[in-house]
């Protein structure tokens, strides 16, 4: 097999191990988790990762000994250890888009002395983090000073997709650590009741508006950065707020910016080998990096690094990411399963779902391998969830009694200093009690059918010894990881979104042309109605 993925595509369909996935797959109705943890008492030591201030358990997988030595098999024979090199070195892995994929030089740059389109990848990280730094201290500590001289209290980031949601869930998840009194906002919905609505409570003088954007052309992006800039417009009396201090603009495409007005000296750069759903490390952190301030920032950085030095050199049976993309492989081509829900049991990861929705999805929803040709399996399936316990008395009734096979990430905090012992106990008991329960069911004889637990169905639980930035940038960049391995083994290519392109085209051309005959008769329909409501 040609393993260089630079120019072939990897079918995981022709391998032996698919087709012996396969035969235990057609078998697989006599695997029970809970007979399995009995039979074997070894097998809770035996699946577990122990990893830094990690624990992931997935004993309660639905597979046993010989499929998962086959998914092991199947990762061996794929060109995993051949991509880690080729996305390390600069190679252009992103085939359709012709780039190289380089996240993990924003969080390790003294490793990347490569050129890239005639730059220094590490320098150009080392450059863009000397600003974020210098940024992030002068706003904290009330040097970077608005039109009228006062230091800034609120910061708006205007940014959509990995622009939006990587900072939010950071910010977010370490809340705990932004002492500093700076009101990091975010804003991505071009539902102008947003932005409308945040300036009406804020104060122009002392709010700082970060324009997010990788390419600079984002629709939404640029609409509500426009309604920002008018309002600084307007409150300040400012000509051109776009070259105030009020305004920074962060983005891989410079050009943009500075013809948008913003002056070279507030816009942090980053390459366009960094995926917008891989961005939150580059400019993009900045509202991290002035919530929690630079060195926890750093922390950040340094945990998505020890990740990455876990994945490029764990063998695979003891390595998270790779062992993640494994199981949803087992789940999704041999199982049926549909969909994976993420549940943290930790209210500040309440954005984790969400982020790990474009992480996963944009990257791996796709139908043709690295060469265009149609993928003759499934790819990425839906992920979804929200926070444990909210989520047991919303729908969790679905994945204990419901007709769908759905395995279960939960992820939990061993320790929390902003919760007490009374509160976190019952919290995380619920986690454990809710991973027994799926695994176990009810074997009640005499039960009527609705009071019927079936049980057997598959969980993993990782546990962080807390919720540091360095745990907080482990856990992201395992869940990168885990997207890229399984890109591998599908053949796709997890870097590239051509599937976001045709709604936008079209959202355009329905500006230009509403009242154009050639719509399609339903669309036709609900402009009328719009153009009927807009009067
Ligand atoms: O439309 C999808 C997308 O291109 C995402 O991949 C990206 O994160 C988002 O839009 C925002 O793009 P930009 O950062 O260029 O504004």
């Amino acid at each position: 097999m040609d393993t260089d993925i630079t120019t072939n595509s990897f079918n995981p369909s022709c391998t032996p191990h698919w087709e012996k996935l396969h035969q235990y797959s057609i078998n697989s109705g006599h695997l029970n988790i809970a007979r399995m943890l009995k039979q074997n008492p070894g097998r809770a030591e035996q699946l577990r990762v122990q990893w830094q201030g990690f624990y992931f358990d997935y004993a309660k997988s639905l597979i046993d000994d010989a499929s998962l030595a086959e998914l092991f098999s199947l990762a061996e024979a794929s060109p995993l250890k051949q991509c880690m090199a080729a996305m390390t070195s600069g190679a252009t892995i992103n085939r359709s888009e012709g780039r190289p994929v380089l996240h993990c030089a924003l969080r390790d740059p003294d490793n990347f002395d490569i050129d890239v389109d005639g730059g220094n990848v590490g320098q150009s990280v080392k450059d863009s983090l000397q600003k974020i730094a210098d940024f992030s201290a002068r706003i904290r500590s009330g040097q970077w000073l608005g039109s009228t001289g006062k230091a800034i209290t609120d910061v708006i980031n205007i940014g959509i997709g990995g622009s939006d949601l990587g900072p939010k869930m950071v910010c977010q998840a370490l809340q705990q650590y932004a002492q500093q009194g700076i009101n990091c906002h975010f804003i991505s919905n071009v539902d102008g009741a947003e932005i409308l609505s945040l300036t009406q409570r804020l104060n122009a003088e002392t709010t700082l508006v970060i324009i997010t954007s990788k390419t600079f052309t984002t629709q939404e992006t640029l609409l509500n950065a426009k309604t920002a800039l008018a309002w600084l417009q307007e409150k300040l009396g400012l000509a051109q707020p776009q070259n105030s201090p009020h305004v920074i603009g962060i983005t891989a495409n410079t050009g943009n910016a500075q013809e948008y007005g913003i002056p070279a000296e507030q816009i942090v750069e980053f390459g366009t080998w960094v995926g917008g759903r891989y961005s939150l490390w580059s400019g993009v952190g900045l509202a991290i990096a002035i919530s929690i301030g630079y060195e926890a920032f750093e922390e950040l950085l340094a945990g998505a690094k020890a990740m990455d030095e876990h994945f490029f050199n764990a063998e695979y049976a003891q390595n998270i990411p790779v062992i993640l993309a494994l199981l949803s492989i087992w789940y999704n081509n041999f199982l049926g399963a549909q969909s994976c829900a993420v549940i943290p049991y930790c209210e500040r990861l309440t954005h984790l779902p969400t982020y790990l929705q474009q992480l996963e999805m944009e990257s791996n929803g796709k139908s043709v391998n690295q060469n265009g040709e149609a993928l003759g399996y499934n790819s990425g399936g839906v992920i979804w969830g929200q926070p444990g316990t909210n989520g047991q008395h919303a729908f969790f009734q679905l994945l204990h009694q419901g007709t769908h096979l759905i395995p279960v990430q939960f992820i939990g905090a061993v320790n929390d200093d902003l919760s007490n012992d009374e509160h976190h106990q019952v919290l995380l008991q619920n986690m454990l009690a809710q991973g027994a329960a799926l695994m176990l069911g009810s074997e009640q004889a005499d039960a009527p059918g609705y009071a019927h637990y079936p049980g057997n169905r598959p969980s993993t639980t990782l546990l962080m010894d807390k919720l540091t930035p360095f745990n907080c940038g482990a856990l992201i960049a395992l869940y990168e990881h885990k997207v890229f391995a399984e890109g591998v083994l599908w053949g796709i290519n997890s870097f590239d979104q051509w599937g976001v392109e045709l709604g936008k085209k079209i959202a355009k051309q329905l500006a230009k042309d509403s009242d154009n005959g050639n719509w399609d008769a339903s669309t036709k329909q609900l402009l009328k109605l719009l153009s009927k409501g807009s009067k």
